[in-house]
């Protein structure tokens, strides 16, 4: 079998022309969704990410600010600044970009962010509401996921996912949106014994943990539907996923690049969650 492989480019830009008319309709109400994305230091990977971020907000019409803070900035001057956009009515959308300095406590950063502004979902409400089903802000990587599978017409209903890591921002949130679509969910991590063979009963296996070409075809069911979540630096600066892409395709059905696959469907899901912020500040 030769698998399938899974656009995140192409269903990310399909995605974003349904949201175009969205904003267009919403502008029409006098309404402009708007994002603010706080950058604290100089972190090379994240002024890239914070800058994909600004140019999708440019293309889709949306108002944006970026926010560069010195590295030396106390907890308390970025909480000053998260609480003046928690008021500010022209934005919808609060990101403070991860990692933080280690000076500062991530979890008090999240938890100041108004929860009704909280684009990334990482607030503890929100966590809370994706657990019990309620109406949330999702966070991005995992809603991109869901959406690559439906999309390919791999609807998780009925079948068994098995997801590898259980970070709080890839792991337990995808295995909690899978749970919702009614798939059967199993959840692995570094000390699961014997991960291949875990790995093979799943119909829909995502991979999530960081590790460069952990996953090979004998972990593989056949026509299983590959995930990739990782995105490695290898020495010779290429960028590679957690599973080894070209040893898998010959038993997998469908599987995701890396880049190409999950990684484009972020930005896009964050511009959604900035779309469905703004719309229910509207109403
Ligand atoms: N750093 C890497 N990924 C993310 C993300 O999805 N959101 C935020 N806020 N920071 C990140």
């Amino acid at each position: 079998m030769n698998a399938q492989l899974i656009n995140g480019k192409s269903i990310s830009d399909s995605i974003r022309e349904e949201l175009r008319y969205e904003v267009e309709l919403l502008r029409q109400k006098g309404v402009t969704p708007g994002l603010v994305v706080i950058l604290v230091g100089e972190d090379p990977a994240s002024q890239v990410y914070v800058r994909n971020k600004a140019k999708a907000c440019e293309q889709l019409g949306y108002y944006s600010e970026v926010i560069k803070i010195p590295a030396e900035t106390t907890q308390d001057e970025l909480l000053r600044v998260i609480e003046q956009y928690n008021k500010q009515a022209n934005i919808h959308g609060i990101l403070v970009q991860l990692p933080l300095p280690k000076h500062i406590e991530e979890k008090a950063i999240i938890d100041a962010i108004s929860v009704e502004k909280d684009v990334d979902g990482f607030h503890p409400v929100s966590v809370g509401n994706l657990m019990i089903g309620d109406d949330a802000l999702l966070p991005c990587t995992p809603s991109g996921v869901i959406e690559l599978l439906k999309r390919t017409g791999n609807h998780p209903s009925g079948k068994h996912a098995v997801v590898i890591g259980r970070s709080n921002i890839v792991g337990k949130p995808v295995s909690m949106l899978l749970l919702r679509e009614n798939a059967t969910v199993t959840i692995c991590h570094s000390r699961t014994p014997n991960l291949p063979e875990m790995a093979r009963q799943a119909d829909i296996l995502i991979v999530a943990v960081g590790v460069a070409k952990l996953v090979k075809k004998e972990w593989i069911k056949p026509g299983a539907v590959v995930i990739d979540v990782g995105m490695n630096r290898l020495p010779d600066g290429k960028l590679c996923g957690d599973v080894d892409y070209d040893d898998v395709l010959e038993t997998a059905g469908w599987v995701t690049p890396v880049p190409g696959g999950v990684g484009p469907m972020t930005i896009t899901m964050l511009m959604a969650n900035t779309l469905k912020s703004a719309r229910r500040f509207s109403q």
